[in-house]
């Protein structure tokens, strides 16, 4: 789904943070190619947590904008992809394929599924990429204080989806957490790294 020019940048971004010990997690992964890359890129020594529904995308509310309605209205659009629905077995085979054998995939709402979540470590990497606002907002406030200090939040959608941006900023100011948001060399990929 995601372009490869921004699917390298990921890998790119992600890599300068190798140094950063612990966990990877990816809450929307879809078919599960970009933890599969990640993995790949950061090996088979780390535990790779992944998240979706794989029901796809829960319906857009006012808060996530016009676009993000309009999109998910036209369901014949290019970019539709069954809203974003991929079956799990995508995601298993992805990862078996990756280095990162060390891998568990989790089905469920986000709100379900990270309300207990406890990773063996501390997070390394957690890559956003579940495009609305409640959908940012709930991962942020589960694994926000999770994410090891110098570690990075990967924003898939912050610049794509009013609601993504919007959960991010609120999360930060709630929270007085004065981290800038940072964008990878002048292109559409956001990522805060965490003080
Ligand atoms: C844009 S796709 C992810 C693309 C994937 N990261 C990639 O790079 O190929 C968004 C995913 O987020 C999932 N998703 C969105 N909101 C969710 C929620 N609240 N709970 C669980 N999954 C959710 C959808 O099922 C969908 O698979």
């Amino acid at each position: 789904m995601i372009p490869e020019k921004e699917f390298i940048q990921n890998l790119q971004l992600i890599d300068r943070f190798r140094t950063v010990s612990g966990s990877i997690v990816e809450c929307g992964v879809w078919r599960g190619g970009m933890s599969a890359g990640i993995a790949d890129v950061l090996g088979n020594e780390r535990t790779y947590y992944l998240f979706d529904s794989f029901e796809g995308l829960p319906e857009a509310k006012s808060i996530d904008g016009k676009a993000a309605m309009d999109w998910q209205k036209n369901v014949h659009s290019q970019t539709f992809f069954n809203n974003c629905r991929a079956e799990i077995e995508w995601a298993q085979k992805a990862m078996k394929l990756s280095a990162g054998k060390d891998h568990i995939i989790t089905k469920g709402w986000f709100v379900d599924s990270l309300e207990n979540f406890a990773p063996k470590n501390e997070i390394a990497v957690l890559r956003l990429d579940g495009d609305w606002y409640d959908s940012t907002m709930v991962c942020l406030v589960k694994l926000f204080p999770k994410v090891a200090s110098g570690g990075i939040v990967v924003i898939d959608d912050y610049y794509l989806w009013d609601g993504c941006s919007k959960a991010v900023h609120d999360y930060l100011s709630k929270n007085n957490i004065t981290a800038r948001i940072k964008q990878f060399e002048g292109g559409n990929l956001h990522y805060i790294v965490k003080e």
